[in-house]
């Protein structure tokens, strides 16, 4: 049985649909059922090129739409990165245990080298170990993550392993938990990944109820003819009614569109309704949110001290073992 969570989110602003239903959600769902620490990881969302004007409000729109969307701070341990510090100092610390070919063969990595020729640098490298010091810091054996990230959860395991047999047992090795929900497509071109990066392949948290029906009106559905296997834009719709409307209604769009009798629109008109009726309330919290931002501030504080608690706790443990600063402490 697992005893603790750990999931990381970057703050990229607001959140859509497919973060809702890939990520957010399902820690809703966890920390009802077992210790959980979710973390909004400034620190990593430093390593590419970003406007630091921009990073506070990404930040607080990250924590606004997490909270919003049902992340308690009373059943969780809700925080942001940069207030703990010993996470970097983990983070150096697993540096000396990070093989450099494992960090190489990273996917995330070389895609982003790629894309950010320029201004390729060590953080980028060092990125998973970062990852690897915000679980192990709470000794979390449980990570709810998409399959993106399962290279990055083997390094973690590869680095609890090795500080282990170095320096004693101190570590978990921690297990992915693959989100359930599929991936969701983008509504535009449903062969690529919903992302903040495509305008128009998203619904926002935050998008008011004729923006949500717009975009569902506009969503691709079949380019050309109908074949023999439903299209990957129709199948999108289907795993967003699946997840938003209820068990009847999609038996029901699922039986006409196996008789050949469904009509697009009448199941683009049945989603967005039932899309704006599950936003609505996640949008009011988040307006009601926005208006307070000192309560938000608040929250985030105390969930960091919280964390502050074990995290020192670890590093003690950490130095001990390891011989530095007379005793760890
Ligand atoms: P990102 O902003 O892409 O780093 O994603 C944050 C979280 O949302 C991660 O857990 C992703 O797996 C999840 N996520 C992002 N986009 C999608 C999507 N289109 N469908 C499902 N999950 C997603
Ligand atoms: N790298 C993760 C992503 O891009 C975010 C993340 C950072 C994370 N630290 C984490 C996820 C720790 C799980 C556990 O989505």
């Amino acid at each position: 049985m697992a005893r603790r969570v750990f999931s990381g989110i970057q703050p990229t602003g607001a959140i859509h649909i497919g973060n809702y239903l890939g990520a957010v959600r399902n820690w809703a769902r966890l920390q009802d059922q077992i210790d959980s620490y979710f973390c909004i990881v400034d620190y990593h969302a430093v390593t590419i090129p970003y406007d630091p004007r921009e990073m506070p409000t990404r930040v607080f729109e990250a924590a606004v739409d997490l909270l919003a969307s049902g992340i308690d701070p009373q059943k969780c341990t809700f925080f942001i990165q940069s207030y703990v510090p010993e996470h970097t100092e983990l983070c150096w610390i697993f540096n000396s245990f990070a093989p450099l070919g494992a960090l190489e063969r990273m996917t995330q990595f070389k895609e982003k080298r790629d894309q950010f020729r320029e201004s390729v640098n060590a953080g980028l490298f060092t990125y998973p170990v970062l990852q690897a010091a915000d679980i192990l810091l709470y000794k979390a054996d449980l990570v709810p993550v998409g399959e993106d990230q399962l290279q990055h959860l083997e390094l973690c395991r590869d680095i609890a392993r090795r500080f282990n047999y170095r320096f004693g047992a101190a570590f978990p090795e921690p297990e992915a938990e693959l989100t359930p929900a599929a991936r969701i497509m983008a509504l535009n071109d449903p062969t690529r990944k919903m992302s903040k990066s495509i305008p128009g392949s998203y619904v926002n948290l935050s998008d008011s109820d004729d923006a949500i029906r717009r975009a569902i009106r506009t969503a691709v559905t079949d380019v050309g003819p109908r074949g023999a296997e439903m299209s990957s834009g129709v199948a999108n719709l289907f795993t967003l009614l699946a997840a938003f409307s209820a068990p009847e209604t999609m038996a029901r769009f699922r039986n006409e569109y196996d008789a050949g009798t469904l009509r697009y629109v009448d199941l683009k008109n049945q989603l967005a309704e039932d899309l704006v009726r599950a936003i609505a309330p996640i949008r009011a919290r988040r307006e009601e949110l926005m208006a307070h931002p000192e309560r938000v501030w608040q929250i985030m504080d105390a969930g960091a001290e919280r964390a502050r608690a074990i995290a020192v706790q670890t590093m003690a443990e950490v130095r001990e073992k390891m011989g530095l600063r007379r005793g760890g402490r």
